[in-house]
């Protein structure tokens, strides 16, 4: 191993690499990380100075609240590498942003963008062979915060770690998505953590999941908790319905996440000249347009998840196949964006950052 130092950063290099090891055209997401990690404490009312190191398992008291409490909040991006070989980051300010607002929802200190914006950047530098060139091919990247302060006393921790983790990634989703429209399982609840990436939110999704799994789905399209009538969001995606040729996704709310690839796709979409409502699609209204043949497309859209189709949906015990289309609003979008993001395209949003 050997050590160097930034103003900002302890480092400590891995004497060896995993990397020769990878198959890197079959990756299942999520499952395999890079040599290096990035963790950085807070204690005493301040963050310590960031350490990258070889990525390992590390030790954690039992009672740290974490694992009592859920006290813990994570993001996912990713970086990707153009023809030239430079790697390129795709608005990291709007996950360091949400990463603050998560934070303040879960009483944990916000991290300053030293850390968290300088550490991105610093890891990916070592990190670079990682991400492939390539379109499809990225280096997901999991930003994260978990209260490591002991004691079962049902408070909010006073030490915390932030740490970044990045897994090399092709596709989240290795088939064709199905999805059911909840009756009865809810993901958030207004005045909930339902906007932030809060780990329990996802943790909660598991079971309903496990059960729309078990019926061949592989998602829930969530709805309002009050009414079951709205539909919000897919958990690990946000949603766009097309009704003849406009675009609808629901609001951001206290229950519905503020993803970065539906907010840029909204854009995109308009800059394409694509009609875009921001406004809840009724469960009703979903059924009738697909009765009538004016529902053309569902899609979801998440940084892991990309832009991916839905090709059909339940509910109340009834399947509803989407058409397959010509012209896909999803794939257009689709293409756009991964155009952004891998430079192919010029970046005229200025959503790019270069590592
Ligand atoms: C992401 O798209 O990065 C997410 O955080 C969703 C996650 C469940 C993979």
């Amino acid at each position: 191993m050997t050590s160097n130092t930034t103003n900002e950063i302890d480092i400590v290099r891995a004497s060896t690499s995993k990397i020769d090891a990878v198959d890197f055209e079959n990756l299942t997401f999520g499952n395999i990380f890079t040599d290096h990690m990035l963790i950085c404490d807070y204690k005493n009312g301040a963050w310590e100075k960031p350490l990258i190191k070889p990525y390992e398992p590390f030790l954690i008291d039992p009672s740290a609240k974490v694992f009592h409490y859920g006290q813990a909040i994570f993001e996912g991006m990713k970086a990707y590498k153009d023809e030239n070989d430079a790697v390129w980051l795709f608005r990291p300010d709007e996950n360091h942003k949400r990463f603050n607002h998560s934070a303040k929802r879960l009483a944990m200190p916000e991290i300053p963008e030293e850390i968290f914006i300088n550490g991105l950047h610093e890891i990916l530098k070592i990190e670079k062979d990682w991400v492939k060139k390539g379109k499809g091919n990225s280096l997901y990247i999991r930003p994260f915060m978990i209260a490591i302060g002991t004691g079962v006393i049902a408070q909010p921790s006073t030490q915390y770690r932030f740490m970044i983790i990045l897994s090399p990634a092709r596709s989240y989703y290795s088939g064709e998505v199905k999805v059911i429209i909840a009756e009865h399982y809810s993901r958030a609840a207004n005045g909930g953590i339902g906007a932030a990436k809060a780990a329990g939110n996802y943790s909660a999704q598991f079971y309903p999941t496990k059960l729309a799994n078990e019926k061949g789905f592989q998602q829930i399209i969530w709805t309002d908790d009050a009414t079951h009538t709205k539909l919000e969001e897919a958990g690990t995606m946000n949603l766009f319905f097309r009704i003849k040729d406009t675009l609808y996704t629901a609001p951001t709310s206290e229950r519905i996440l503020d993803g970065v690839t539906r907010k840029s796709l909204i854009e995109i979409a308009k800059k394409e000249g694509i009609a875009v409502e921001v406004r809840s699609v009724l469960v009703s209204e979903l059924i009738e347009a697909s009765k009538d043949g004016s529902l053309m497309e569902i899609f979801g859209a998440g940084t892991a998840a990309v832009v991916n189709p839905v090709v059909g949906f339940s509910y109340q015990d009834t399947y509803y196949e989407l058409p397959k289309l010509e012209n896909s609003f999803a794939l257009l979008l689709k293409e756009k964006l991964t155009n952004i993001q891998y430079k192919i395209d010029d970046d005229t949003f200025g959503w790019t950052v270069k590592v």
